[in-house]
């Protein structure tokens, strides 16, 4: 049986199905090739100096590891010459970054969280890279944080890298989900897995407990169910899993099912959750219903989300569908 490579993937989705214009085929497979780059120093680690703290800080308040400094440029470097792109965004950068007069412009603006799961860089854990595709709105010239505000459901292209006992690439253009490995050692994405599906239902559940004495209502209610188990209302026993990388926990929700919550905190009411809206739940979210699952604040969907800041927080439920629907109904009933 002969393979499909990603660029086959992606050719076949714009000229049998025309899904996709050239331009963000490109976009993408340039996107893929730094990911490549990004799992080659993950994989070096310690070998090649990578691992620790940068010694600086971000727009969020975290403090840096190498690799997210790293990771944030190998991005920018990969993606700012090839003339598909207007901008990008990212988590490790305050504002937006228009593509340097001295190449040319496109109509994309890419988002993402170069190295996801930072606290897992260290400890030999999985990690991953997520990304978000939009398009420049019509007639803007100059492109700034405001022109990235956009709903996620008006993306049109996102995914993750997922840097693990294998390295993954998990994509949507809008036509369900596709799921390549990379070959290392010829340094080329193969399709694994097409048309990805999250079953409806599920026995497993992330949350992160220790913060539960913050935990709103609904959430506790809908978690001390999960736990009652068989004995409970559910009838049934649930497994807990949380990786602490959100790309890690999503893929094995994508592979196998499941429900990953980040719930808002009751320490800081007007802080909705840890996450990001733009370049962690909107790229996950559309993933995640591309592959028949749900993806919520508790009672918006989170494609929905009309966005006021670039690197704005937002409370997230996604995975199996049925849980979601459970979990959001907690909420309105509240
Ligand atoms: P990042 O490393 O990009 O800042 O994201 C970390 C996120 C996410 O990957 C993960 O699900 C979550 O933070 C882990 O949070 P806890 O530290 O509460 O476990
Ligand atoms: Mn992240
Ligand atoms: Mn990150």
């Amino acid at each position: 049986m002969s393979r499909v490579s990603l660029t086959q993937y992606l050719v076949e989705k714009q000229r049998e199905k025309n899904l996709i214009p050239a331009e963000l085929r490109l976009l993408l497979e340039v996107v893929a090739r730094a990911c490549k780059r990004i799992s080659f120093s993950v994989r070096k680690g310690e070998l090649a100096g990578v691992l620790g703290d940068a010694g600086t800080g971000n727009v969020q308040g975290e403090q840096q590891k190498k690799l997210d400094v790293i990771a944030n440029e190998v991005l920018l470097e990969a993606n700012e010459w090839g003339g598909n792109l207007a901008a990008m965004a990212s988590e490790e950068m305050d504002h937006s970054y228009p593509i340097p007069n001295r190449y040319p412009r496109g109509s994309f603006l890419l988002l993402f969280d170069p190295l996801d799961g930072s606290s897992n860089i260290d400890v030999n854990v999985s990690v991953g890279t997520i990304f978000s595709v939009l398009r420049m709105p019509e007639g803007v010239t100059d492109p700034a944080d405001e022109h990235f505000l956009q709903p996620g459901s008006r993306q049109v292209a996102a995914g993750y890298a997922v840097y693990g006992p294998s390295t993954q690439l998990v994509l949507t253009v809008g036509d369900g989900v596709a799921e390549f490995t990379l070959d290392s050692d010829i340094g080329s994405w193969w399709l694994t897995g097409n048309n990805l599906t999250i079953p409806a239902d599920t026995r497993e559940y992330a949350i992160n407990a220790s913060n539960r004495r913050h935990w709103m209502a609904p959430v506790r209610r809908y978690v001390e169910e999960l736990e009652a188990g068989s004995q409970g209302p559910r009838g049934k026993d649930f497994n807990m899993r949380w990786v602490a990388s959100m790309v890690a926990d999503i893929h094995r929700i994508i592979t196998r099912g499941g429900i990953f919550m980040y719930p808002r905190d009751q320490r800081e009411p007007d802080k909705p959750g840890k996450l990001r809206l733009m370049y962690e739940a909107n790229p996950m979210g559309w993933l995640i219903e591309q592959a028949g699952g749900a993806a919520t604040d508790g009672t918006r969907r989170i494609l929905d989300i009309e966005p006021e800041k670039l690197h704005q927080r937002v409370a997230v439920f996604m995975g199996s569908k049925n849980e979601v629907e459970r979990v959001t109904s907690y909420h309105r009933e509240l």
